[in-house]
């Protein structure tokens, strides 16, 4: 099978349950990512092994991760903050880790507890250690569109966070607006910037929040930039207990929509798509609120 044009990356399990207030069982979340697999998703952000007290909904990681069924050429990444994370990831059999951090200094202090440097500091051994095992890793760099507790976010610090997230080792970073606050023209200042110091397309993704509507407009502004990973989570749920505000991940089922419309392959069925994002309503207990689930995708008459 040939690569499509755009990588759909999947944050459903992960960003898009981690703030749930109600507990959802183990096995609704596997079936989760059992569903986000048929309908053809390659990269599917399973969990995190972070701080339980920190991150409640997401305590089973371990158990999950045990248990995942993995399918050929699907990636399932996880969160790592330090090396008992890293450990935990690696007893359960993760072979791909996700750091993170922010371009907003208050937002780390919230988030993890660290500022930008002491996170950087935290990551290095966990992105060496996954290189020498030779797994796949990458660093999200939160809140570099604006920041709940500091406002508006400056691109240099976009620009300087990610290059040492890549200088540290990563295979890509995720850029992302967390608490959903950019327009097009905020995406073509940040990601102008990451581009005039030298990142390539092919080592970024990024990361819209859908808070204020304005999710799709920066996927098309990214798309013109050359851009060819998004991150998205099937359902629109999402938002982070550290991110005030913050409502949900841009849905993967509009993404998908938009893409098709711009004759771009995706590498994702609709119609199956749309079965996991009603698996995320019915364990949720609140109907689907993004568009192209309550409207499904277009067939002609
Ligand atoms: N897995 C499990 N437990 C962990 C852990 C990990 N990876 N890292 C730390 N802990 C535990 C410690 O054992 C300690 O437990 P205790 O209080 O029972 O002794 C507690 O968490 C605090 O650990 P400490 O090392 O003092 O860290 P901290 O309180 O400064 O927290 C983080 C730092 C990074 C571990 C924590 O803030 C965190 O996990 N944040 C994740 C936030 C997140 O996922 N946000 C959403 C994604 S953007
Ligand atoms: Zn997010």
């Amino acid at each position: 099978m040939s690569e499509p044009d755009v990588r759909v990356y999947e944050v459903g399990p992960r960003d898009g349950l981690q703030n749930e207030a109600a507990p959802i069982g183990t096995d609704a979340k596997l079936r989760f990512i059992e569903l986000l697999a048929d309908a053809g998703l390659r990269e599917i952000e399973a969990t995190s092994f972070v701080s339980p007290r920190a991150i409640p909904q997401l305590a089973d990681a371990d158990d999950l991760m045990a248990r995942l069924e993995r399918r050929d050429g699907v990636r399932y990444p996880v969160l790592v903050p330090n090396a008992r994370g890293l450990e935990r990831a690696e007893a359960a059999g993760a072979d791909a880790v996700c750091v993170f951090t922010a371009a907003s200094e208050a937002f780390t202090q919230h988030n993890i507890n660290m500022s930008i440097a002491e996170s950087i500091e935290a990551f290095g051994p966990v992105v060496v250690t996954a290189r020498d095992r030779g797994w796949w890793s990458r660093g999200y760099v939160s809140t570099a569109f604006g920041c709940p507790y500091s406002g508006e976010v400056d691109e240099a610090a976009v620009v300087d966070v990610a290059n040492r997230l890549l200088v540290l080792g990563v295979d890509e970073v995720s850029i992302g607006d967390t608490i959903g606050v950019a327009g097009p023209a905020d995406v073509r200042r940040v990601l102008g910037a990451l581009l005039a110091a030298g990142i390539g397309t092919e080592r970024l993704a990024m990361h819209f929040h859908d808070t204020r509507g304005t999710a799709l407009a920066n996927v098309s502004a990214a798309l013109e930039l050359g851009i060819r990973c998004f991150d998205a989570s099937t359902g629109g749920t999402g938002g982070c207990p550290y991110a005030p505000g913050a409502a949900g991940n841009l849905a993967t089922e509009d993404l998908v929509y938009l893409l098709e419309r711009e004759g771009l392959s995706h590498g994702v069925d609709l119609d199956r798509l749309l079965v996991a994002a009603r698996h995320v309503s019915d364990t949720l207990a609140r109907p689907l609120g993004t568009k192209v689930g309550q409207a499904g995708g277009w067939r002609l008459p």
